[in-house]
């Protein structure tokens, strides 16, 4: 493609530093993945950040730490990844699964009030492509039922409700270090809390159950049963590089999607996501809503520009289906709206403003 949708920063730096570890000779978690946890860590404003191998596994262990299991039951968007719901049955709970709203694409919050049991026992918000949510909604309904919120921050490195980082709100946040996503480390994830005993128990959870307070080999405990999410050094070597340029890869990337914003203004049949007035989107992915999206996403492919769907509808597929550890609750209108009109546009650090003006002429051309 002449326009790709994404291309992960990878600079000489990130190269020297991943051979470095391999000629050190330490290539597991070690000394680069806790220097990469404490930079995030000072970045998003959190006590706890412990890196795994997936957001994926992230959210489970989030879940464990809850003591979510057999008989419980986790509310989740209907329009996301796989991941945030399948989660619930990975643990033994239910997965319970609602709408969104159909202009931010985040879950709806008043059918997560319809959807909640006394067997509920967290939320499981997307702030789906890096669009914040709304914390005052969500703290509500946690004062009110008792729940946890576990926020499946895959995409929202960097974004902000209320001046607050994404990775503090919730009682758990898990972000995704997939090469979708602007801070990468080929595979990986991101788990923040301010709870010291949840943070404890999974960081054990992950190094295969054992007491971390004496990791030397001699004297080692196993506590629990654990298994092994570790992120090795050479993983996090990648992730470290790009996060010394944090700052002014987000920035760029936000200037980009409001440069993006500008060129589809009055721009008829093109319709914009909308962001909380009080938030900032940390533009993970560019996403605007066209009516035709599977037609225009063959052209503008023929055209050499990589566009792509956003994300999916899950009850739309198999794994999906009501059954035991899976309940599709009421109608999913918008999400199934979501997934047949969202469309992903070329962003990424070194995207110019003279390519995102073709991009956008491009797409004009299609409407
Ligand atoms: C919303 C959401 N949750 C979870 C995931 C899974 O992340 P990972 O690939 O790191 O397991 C993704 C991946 O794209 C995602 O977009």
């Amino acid at each position: 493609m002449n326009i790709p949708l994404i291309k992960p920063y990878i600079t000489q730096e990130i190269k020297d530093k991943v051979i470095e570890v391999l000629e050190s000779g330490y290539l597991t978690e070690g000394p680069v993945t806790r220097e990469f946890e404490n930079k995030l860590k000072e970045f998003l404003g959190v006590k706890h950040c412990l890196a795994v191998t997936s957001a994926t596994t992230g959210l489970e262990v989030a879940l464990r730490a809850l003591n979510i299991g057999a008989g419980d039951e986790i509310i989740a968007p209907d329009y996301t990844y796989p991941a945030t719901a399948a989660v619930g049955p990975i643990v033994g709970a239910k997965a319970v699964i609602v709408d969104v709203e159909k202009d931010t694409m985040n879950i709806d919050y008043d059918a997560i009030e319809a959807a909640i049991t006394p067997r509920t026992k967290a939320i499981i918000p997307v702030s789906l492509f890096g669009s914040p949510l709304d914390y005052d909604r969500l703290n509500a309904i946690k004062e009110k039922y008792g729940v946890y919120i576990v926020e499946d921050a895959a995409c929202s490195i960097g974004a902000e409700f209320k001046g607050v980082k994404v990775g503090s709100q919730a009682d758990i946040t898990i972000f995704s270090l997939h090469p979708r996503k602007f801070i990468t480390t080929g595979e990986g994830g991101i788990i923040t809390t301010q709870n010291d005993e949840w943070a404890n128990w999974m960081n054990s959870y992950k190094h295969f159950g054992m007491n971390m307070n004496n990791t030397a080999r001699e004297g080692v405990q196993f506590e629990i049963i654990g298994t092994n999410y570790k992120l090795s050094n050479i993983q996090a070597a990648v992730g470290l590089g790009q996060l010394h340029h944090i700052n002014k890869l987000l920035s760029r990337r936000i200037e980009l999607a409001n440069n993006y914003i500008k060129l589809f203004k009055n721009v008829e049949g093109v319709e914009i996501p909308r962001t909380l007035t009080n938030g900032q989107h940390s533009y993970q992915t560019f996403c605007v809503f066209v009516e035709d999206r599977d037609r225009i996403m063959v052209e503008m492919r023929a055209k050499g520009i990589e566009v792509q769907i956003g994300t999916y509808s899950l009850h739309q597929h198999n794994a999906f289906k009501n059954g035991p550890l899976i309940e599709v609750k009421g109608a999913m209108g918008n999400s199934s709206w979501c997934y047949k009109h969202a469309l992903a546009l070329p962003l990424y650090n070194d995207l110019t403003e003279e390519l995102q003006e073709k991009v956008v002429l491009e797409l004009k051309t299609c409407l």
